[in-house]
Parts: structure tokens; C-alpha cells; sequence
């Protein structure tokens, strides 16, 4: 998303700065740090994006007479690391869009403050404001729409508005860049763009773009772009965060498309969801888990957890077929005001066969202040007073434009997910020496009928039948006729959902059906 572009913009402030001042990380003074010589350009750099006029920050942080009155704030904010907003845990990436300061910078901001933030000799460095931006960052999009007036007043709960665009597009696009005017940056805390489903043209299928408070137009990475298929709608995702004045919102939103052949790349929006899970009213630590297993050879751009307010921490994990485990981002304090993708500076290449692992927790009990009401139980929901759980992953195919269409499998075990909850399992087998494992999807029904074990077939998933079920709690046995071959199994139910099962000469691990995600269904 386009939060690069808050790091773009501020990092030219600082190039033009560096001219006449010492830059920050190289000269810190971190005996005596002044105003003047140290702190000016770090609050430039990192905050003013923000806390500016017209923007949506509390207070304005840009001269000694600003920011003097704040100090002590901003030392706790900035030791705390609750500013600026970045969530993820050191540690990962390194991300493109990293604003957060280095410890250095936290470092000489503490020291100054406990020092009585003295000014120090000479004039302060001057805050170039970036121009008020007319214009349209990239020329004349090619698509613009304007949003109805929308009124926010002047207190309040923060309000939530998903509003549906007809574009009416005969033939597919592809969007190469995005940018949001929003109409009032006091009240407008971020917006996204979703393009809709193709099933439903209010409810979102795939990630296009975000805007938040302080960011800017998002072009993305050269060559790729994503796809809105012909007469596909999208989808306005508005968060207002009423400032003490009443206001009326007129947001903008422009496109500017790329000619089919100059797209190499399609830049995927998958979500890893689960959407199967109730979050016991109370509950401080509600945890669940979704997952994905590519089925072919992927870069991963940025990665972003998407819970509501009871959301509490989030954590991916590729476990590649090599068994090699890599941690690719852990938000352990998730915020639910700041929507961000964290990009990779370096792309993350997975191989066939990886599955990427979320795991998150909720906190719905009276101890988080954001929860809307912890005496009730949580579903899935667009409300933003119900729960969801999505680690996005924006990635592209490594080879050729766009991912072939997902298994037939995938889908299946995604219906056998809601039509046999609990009852199916996905077993990653090697059907044939030399090629890799593949996904297969079994189903062994609680009340004993019959069940079946279902493996891809040209494009369709064919089911070997399992009979004679026998469950005993969390154990069971079963016989599967493959062709040619009768198979015994037997298997149970781990703590964590999944089913071992012995499988011929080896134990073999099957995840929960619930955990593949929709998003993997094939279009088309
Ligand atoms: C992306 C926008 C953004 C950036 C960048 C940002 N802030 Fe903020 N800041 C905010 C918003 C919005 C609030 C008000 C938070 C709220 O109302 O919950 C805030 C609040 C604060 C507060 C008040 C916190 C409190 O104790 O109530 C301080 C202090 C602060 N920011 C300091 C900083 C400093 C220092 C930086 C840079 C190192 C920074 N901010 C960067 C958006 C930003």
C-alpha cells in the first residue's frame, strides 16, 4: 500500500535537508542532542507527515514552539514504540516502507528529552511542506470517481462506510497505479479500494489499494499490476475519525491503467483466511489459525494482518517443502487504525509446495479498550464490530503473467470446509515418484456414511471411496479403495485440529479443511 509513499515523500524532505544540516543518522549527538542539531530532522523525517495542519494528527510537530510543549509525550511515544505507527516486531524484513526509528533515533529523542529538550545554537531547520497536491501525481488518470459528499461529525464513534463503484468496463483493466485525494485529511483516517467479487458486487474479493493519514499515490512495482476483470465492480472501504469539527468528506479516487502487453506480472491479492471461528465472549487470548499452500513457484511482495478491533497479535510462518521454517512477519501488538502492508525490500521467493501459516489471537475481553463489547460471542463479519482474519499476501507467480488456477482439490476441500465442518482433511502426498507432493482432500463423516479421498483429475477432483468409518472421539479407522488397492487407515485428532494418520509405511499429518481459504478457488 501506499505507506512507501509517506517514507518517499518524507525521505525527499530529508535529502533536500541534508544541504544544510548534518542528517540525522550520521551526526547524532547522543550526549547532548539539541533541536536544532538532531531532533528537528528525525520529527521532519518521521512525524511531520502526519502531524502537520490540515492532517490527521492531534498536533503539529514541525518547530521548537510546536514541539516543545509535547516532549515528554513524544519520548514515551517513541520509547514505547506507539510512534510512528509501526507495528511490525523488529526483527523482520527488512521492509521498503519501514518508518519506524532506529534505536539511535529513539535513543537521542529520549536523551534530549531527559536533558530539558534544549533548543541549541543557530536557526532551525526549516519543514518543507510538500505542495498541496492539485494534481494528479502520475498525469491525467485514466479513470477518476468522485465520492458523494459524505458528512462526519464533529464527535463521536469512528464511522465505517463500504460504498460500491460501477465502473462498467467492457474489457479487463489492469491498474497499474492508484491514487486517493481523500477530501479532508482531518477526518479521513484511511480508505481502501476492494475489487468486488465476482458473485457479489458488494462484497470484496482481492485487495487493490489503501490509502492511510499521512500516505500517498501508489504506483506498483514495474511491470506488474493488478487485474479488474471486465464489468467488475469495486469497492470504497471508508474509516472516518471524527476531530472535533464537523465535516463533509468528498474523497477522489483515480486510476491510471497499463496496455495488456506491458503487464508481466500479475500482482496477486491472496487472502489467508479463516472464517470458521467463534471467539468466546471475555476471552483474552483467542487464538486460531489459517493457512495456504502455493501450488506453484511464487514471489511474495508484502504481507498485511487484517483483524477488527479485538484483534490482538498476528504471526506468518512458510514452512517450505524442504522442511526449512522462515518467519516471515510478527505484529505482536496489532492496531487495527493502521491498516499496513509491510513490503519486502527484497522479495520473499517460495517454491511449490510452501504453505504460509497465520496464526492470531483476540482479545475480547473488558480489558481491551477497543472492544466494542466483550459479553458477546464473535463471528466472522464485515461489521467492523465483528471479527475477521485475513493475513493478506500480495504476491506474483514466478513464472509466466498470472498463478495457473488453483487445484481442484483446494476447492474441494474449501466446500467440504463449510458443508462437513470438522470431517475433512487435507494429506499433502507424492502420487508419483519425482513430482511433488500434491494436495488431496479426505473426508471421513462423524456419522459413520461413507467418505471419500479426493485427488485431481485432469481438472476435476475424483473421490476413491473410504468406508466402514468407525470414530472413537478423536480416533478413527477406515478403509480407503483406491484403485487396485485397499488401504487401512487410521488416525487421530491432535490438540491443534490436525489428523495424523497412518498411511502405508509412514504417519502422515492432514490439516483441517477449514483452513484453506476461498481465495484459492479457481476463477472462471
Ligand atoms: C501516519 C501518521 C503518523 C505519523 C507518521 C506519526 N504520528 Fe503521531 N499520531 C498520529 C495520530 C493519528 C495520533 C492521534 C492518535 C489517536 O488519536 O489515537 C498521533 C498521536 C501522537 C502523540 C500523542 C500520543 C498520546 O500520548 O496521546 C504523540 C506524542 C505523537 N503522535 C508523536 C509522534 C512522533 C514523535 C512521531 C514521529 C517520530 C509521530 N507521532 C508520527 C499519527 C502519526
Amino acid at each position: 500500500m501506499n505507506r512507501n509513499h509517506l517514507l518517499r515523500r518524507a525521505s525527499t524532505v530529508a535529502a533536500a535537508a541534508v544541504l544544510a544540516i548534518p542528517v540525522a543518522s550520521l551526526g547524532l549527538n547522543l550526549d547532548q542532542p539539541t533541536f536544532v542539531d538532531d531532533i528537528a530532522p528525525i520529527l521532519h523525517e518521521n512525524c511531520a507527515s502526519c502531524h502537520r495542519p490540515d492532517e490527521i494528527a492531534p498536533m503539529s510537530l514541525r518547530t521548537y514552539g510546536e514541539v516543545r510543549p509535547w516532549a515528554r509525550s513524544i519520548a514515551r511515544a517513541v520509547e514505547n514504540r506507539d510512534m510512528p505507527p509501526w507495528d511490525a516486531d523488529p526483527g523482520y524484513g527488512p521492509w521498503a516502507n519501514d518508518i519506524s526509528l532506529s534505536d539511535d533515533e529513539i535513543a537521542a529523542i529520549t536523551q534530549w528529552v531527559s536533558t530539558g529538550a534544549p533548543k541549541g545554537d543557530g536557526d532551525e531547520p526549516a519543514y518543507e511542506q510538500p505542495a498541496e497536491q492539485a494534481e494528479w501525481a502520475f498525469g491525467e488518470p485514466d479513470w477518476v470517481y468522485e465520492f458523494d459528499p459524505f458528512d462526519v461529525a464533529a464527535d463521536g464513534p469512528d464511522l465505517f462506510t463500504m460504498i460500491p463503484i460501477t465502473p462498467g468496463f467492457e474489457e479487463d483493466r489492469w491498474i497499474r497505479a492508484v491514487e486517493v485525494q481523500p477530501g479532508d485529511r482531518e477526518v479521513l483516517h484511511h480508505f481502501i479500494l476492494w475489487r468486488a467479487s465476482e458473485a457479489s458486487a458488494e462484497v470484496q474479493d482481492a485487495w487493490i489499494d489503501a490509502w492511510a493519514a499521512g500516505g500517498g499515490p501508489n504506483e506498483f512495482p514495474s511491470g506488474s499490476a493488478r487485474l479488474l476483470p471486465a464489468g467488475r465492480n469495486l469497492l470504497g472501504d471508508f474509516h472516518y475519525h471524527p476531530n472535533g469539527n464537523a465535516s463533509t468528506d468528498k474523497t477522489r479516487v483515480g486510476l491510471w491503467f497499463a496496455e495488456p502487453e506491458e503487464v508481466e506480472k500479475e500482482l496477486i491479492n491472496l487472502w489467508v483466511m479463516n472464517a470458521a471461528f467463534k471467539i468466546p465472549a471475555g476471552d483474552p487470548n483467542y487464538e486460531a489459525h489459517a493457512s495456504h499452500v502455493f501450488s506453484e513457484d511464487v514471489v511474495v511482495r508484502s504481507l498485511a494482518p487484517h483483524m477488527h478491533y479485538r484483534g490482538k497479535d498476528m504471526r506468518y510462518i512458510a514452512y517450505l517443502p524442504d522442511g526449512e521454517e522462515r518467519e516471515l512477519l510478527s505484529v505482536s501488538r496489532y492496531d487495527f487504525n493502521w491498516q499496513t502492508f509491510y513490503e519486502f525490500e527484497e522479495p520473499v521467493e517460495l517454491p511449490a509446495g510452501t504453505r504460509i501459516e497465520v496464526t492470531a489471537h483476540w482479545d475480547n475481553s473488558a480489558d481491551n479498550p477497543f472492544n466494542p463489547d466483550p459479553t458477546v460471542d464473535v463471528t466472522w463479519g464485515s461489521d467492523s464490530t465483528d471479527e475477521m482474519l485475513i493475513g493478506f499476501v500480495d504476491y506474483v507467480a514466478a513464472e509466466g503473467l498470472s498463478p495457473k488456477p488453483a487445484s481442484a482439490v483446494v476447492a474441494k476441500l474449501a466446500e467440504l470446509a463449510e458443508t462437513h465442518p470438522g470431517q475433512a482433511w487435507r494429506f499433502d502426498v507424492t502420487r508419483q515418484p519425482g513430482s511433488g507432493p500434491e494436495p488431496t482432500a479426505m473426508l471421513l463423516p462423524r456419522d459413520g456414511s461413507q467418505g471419500g479421498w479426493f485427488v485431481q483429475f485432469g481438472t476435476l477432483a475424483l473421490p476413491a471411496p473410504i468406508v466402514d468409518i468407525v470414530w472413537d472421539g478423536n480416533n478413527v479407522t477406515a478403509t480407503a479403495q483406491t484403485p487396485g488397492n485397499t488401504m487401512q487407515l487410521k488416525g487421530s485428532i491432535q490438540e491443534d485440529g490436525t489428523l495424523r494418520m497412518h498411511l502405508g509405511p509412514g504417519e502422515v499429518v492432514g490439516t483441517p479443511a477449514e483452513r484453506e481459504t476461498p481465495a484459492t478457488l479457481p476463477t472462471g
